[in-house]
């Protein structure tokens, strides 16, 4: 296993110490959540985890969950969700994130803002002292496609439509596309937020925006933990 995978892996491991029998867990999506479930459902099928349920965040972190047989439940089924895990793709100082590199973001938004504790786990290349470094991912709804283009083109963002290997579009668990926004630095993440929410079309931004409880990360063999 290289380092930054190592990290990711610490950093999921201690994310899931806080999770407890009989909680309502939010799943994540990615390649750090992923060892975050791999945990969970060790622990669940060992027996030392029990009467947990679980929300996934994608469609890949359901079939990861299922192949431990963690009890799926659907976000409409529950009132709120006591502990969630997940990624990043960058973290700033205020624990403002952005995510959304792996086509997740408007389930992991919901999930997260249903989360009474939300923890973010990381390897030691996310974090920034300003977002924006990685290109902002915006969920469209394919018919708006052109019309946010331009509107996200003329407010000086280069938004790009991401594409599979094929050149196809790449369409999210909701069927929806996602623009990748280069943006550099974002002076102000609220008010670019509001800002692009005011677009219709724009189903969600990969800001997240007072969110995190903590932000959970693996550098080198230490563990450092923001909030
Ligand atoms: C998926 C996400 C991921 O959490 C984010 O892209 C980080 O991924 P990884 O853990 O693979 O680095 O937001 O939509």
């Amino acid at each position: 296993m290289d380092s930054k995978t190592q990290e990711k892996k610490n950093a999921a491991l201690k994310a899931v110490e806080q999770v407890q029998s009989g909680m309502t867990l939010g799943l994540g999506t990615g390649s750090t959540a992923y060892f975050a479930i791999e945990a969970i459902g060790e622990q669940w099928q060992a027996g030392t985890l029990t009467d947990i349920r679980a929300i996934p965040t994608s469609e890949a972190t359901a079939t990861q969950a299922r192949s431990y047989g963690i009890p799926l439940v659907e976000l409409a089924d529950v009132d709120r969700i006591d502990l969630t895990i997940d990624g990043a793709d960058e973290f700033d100082p205020h624990l403002r994130l952005i995510k959304g590199g792996g086509g997740a973001l408007f389930r992991e938004k919901l999930v997260a803002f249903a989360s009474d504790i939300m923890l973010v786990i990381s390897d030691a290349s996310k974090e920034v002292e300003h977002l924006g470094a990685f290109p902002l991912p915006v969920e469209v709804l394919p018919k708006a496609i052109r019309l946010v283009e331009r509107v996200l083109t003329e407010k000086g963002c280069r938004p790009t439509l991401r594409t599979q290997k094929d050149g196809t579009p790449y369409l999210t668990d909701n069927q929806n596309y996602i623009l990748d926004c280069q943006l550099g630095k974002i002076a102000d993440p609220e008010r670019l937020d509001l800002e692009f929410h005011l677009v219709p079309g724009i189903v969600e931004t990969g800001l997240f925006l007072g969110l995190a409880t903590q932000v959970i990360v693996g550098q080198g063999d230490e563990i450092k933990v923001f909030g």
